[in-house]
């Protein structure tokens, strides 16, 4: 994915590693993507500032430049943690019950898409690429119109798509294909997600499938696709190699095999799920089924929201009532982490588990379960246990698939898993395995960028966004 001639690359996310290392899919997948083809990446600062400079800060990087906007403590509140991860994150996640409506919300999460959309206008040349991500940003590319920006426009959502009823439950569904629709080119995850966009456009009044495979709304034209996100399988097999994960697990598991769950701790990640599901297991175990630790590994998210609080709460309570029923001298049945682990650390322990459980009830990809392919022993695989719901479901078809809400199939999953035999792993991991390592996070964003260069042919209207 080369620059040479067509202007910068400037990549535009709410999160951006500046001092911590990329934790969670968005940031981990496009330190990757950026480390290989270089450009400009605007995030915000970690610290939040009483008056927001107006200006764009530089910091150090490496082989890409790294420019961050301000927040205020009022910015923090009511468009990161109020509107993003308060309204946006649990309509699109199928948790409309969980949404938090107030009306200072919305108006912070506009306030700051049309500031950042001040200081873009600034930084941005003629002929620049801009890609936007995620749900934090959906109006920055109708607001950069508004001030006249006329660049080519690029907007990835690395969430799942709400479908046309969940869309209801804002108070402006409207607005929401509007945004959409400043860009020029729309990446979703799935197929699902983009049968559930042209849904929305299909229903709507002023949104129509045009012949040529584009979408219009109002009085533009733009194109939508899935570009299903991959990450660097490479790196991550080699990490998984450079120590032995068994030797990072103290003793009390002696006999048991090793099940492991990494996710940030999140109500869409189906924690609590997997975790009576195999409870399940080991209530229901018969005296030829193995033992099994299920190790947790679940950082802190977006703690202040009490959705949040409830869901450590709840994940604590289960691991608790589970130790206490199941637990042995010589046996921990579940190890629960509550932090980060780095990516050197997590891709042995990968390695060393005998199968790993992703759960989630909604995700737009899930980069675990293709970490946890990409770590395996190709000779003695572990196997992957994953939810129907999770857009890698899509591509990783030979893992041991699970509807979470189902305890007793999580169970027999489970067993399944820890009792199959070396043929059957082998054959299920090179089917996964050739998945992960051809469709990788280079491949992803080269597409989207090939895309986003092909999308703006003549004709096509660059109107502002009505
Ligand atoms: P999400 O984007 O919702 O967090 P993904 O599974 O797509 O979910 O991406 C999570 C990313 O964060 C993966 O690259 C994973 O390895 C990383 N990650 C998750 N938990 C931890 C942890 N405890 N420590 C370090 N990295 C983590
Ligand atoms: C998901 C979202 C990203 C977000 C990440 C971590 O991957 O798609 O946009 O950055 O979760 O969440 P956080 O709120 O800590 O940025």
């Amino acid at each position: 994915m080369s620059d040479e001639g067509k202007g910068r690359l400037v990549v535009v996310s709410n999160r951006i590693p500046l001092s911590k290392p990329p934790a969670g899919g968005l940031v981990v997948a496009l330190d990757d993507a950026l480390r290989g083809s270089g450009g400009l990446w605007v995030g915000a600062a970690e610290e939040v500032v009483e008056t927001p400079r107006d200006h764009l800060v530089e910091h150090p990087a490496d082989g890409y430049t790294k420019l961050s906007f301000d927040l205020t403590a009022a910015d923090r509140n009511e468009y990161y943690l109020g509107y993003s991860n308060g309204v946006l994150w649990p309509l699109c996640h199928r948790r409309s019950d969980l949404i938090d409506f107030r009306p200072e919300y919305r108006e912070g999460y506009m306030r700051v898409n049309r500031r950042i959309a001040g200081l873009l206008k600034d930084l941005l040349r003629p002929d620049d690429r801009l890609w936007i991500h995620d749900y934090h940003f959906l109006p920055l590319a109708h607001c950069l119109r508004e001030l006249g920006v006329d660049v080519t426009m690029g907007f990835f959502l690395h969430i799942p798509f709400p479908t046309h009823t969940d869309l209801e439950a804002l108070s402006q569904p409207e607005a929401f294909l509007q945004w959409m629709a400043a860009h020029d080119l729309v990446g979703l995850q799935s197929q699902s997600d983009v049968a559930s966009f042209l849904a929305a456009i299909r229903r709507a009044p002023r949104g129509e499938l045009l012949p040529d495979g584009m979408v219009s709304y109002a009085d533009r034209r733009f194109r939508i696709a899935s570009f299903p996100i991959g990450i660097a399988p490479q790196e991550f097999a080699e990490a998984s190699v450079a120590i032995d994960g068994s030797d990072l697990i103290g003793p009390d598991r002696r006999g048991a095999k090793l099940m492991i769950g990494v996710d940030r701790l999140d109500y869409s990640k189906g924690i609590p799920h997997r975790l009576r599901g195999f409870e399940s297991y080991l209530d229901t175990r018969g005296p030829d089924m193995p033992r099994a630790t299920l190790l947790q590994i679940a950082p802190p998210s977006r703690s202040e929201i009490l959705a949040y609080k409830e869901i450590r709460a709840e994940l604590e309570q289960i691991a608790g009532a589970v130790n206490g029923k199941h637990a042995e001298l010589d046996w921990t049945p579940i190890r629960y982490l509550h932090r980060n682990i780095p990516r050197e650390v997590l891709a042995p322990l990968f390695r060393a588990a005998d199968a790993a459980m992703v759960t989630p009830l909604a995700d737009g990809m899930n980069l675990v379960a293709k970490e946890y392919i990409a770590a395996q022993d190709p000779d003695n695989p572990g196997v992957l246990i994953l939810s129907r719901f999770a857009g890698a479901a899509e591509q990783l078809k030979s893992s041991v698939m699970v509807n979470p809400y189902d305890r007793s199939q999580m169970a027999e999953a489970i067993g399944r898993a820890l009792t199959m035999s070396r043929e059957e792993r082998r054959a299920r991991h090179v089917e996964a395995r050739a998945n992960v390592f051809e469709h990788d996070i280079a491949e992803w964003s080269a597409n989207f960028l090939r895309a986003l260069g092909d999308v703006r042919g003549p004709g096509l209207s660059v109107d502002a966004g009505g």
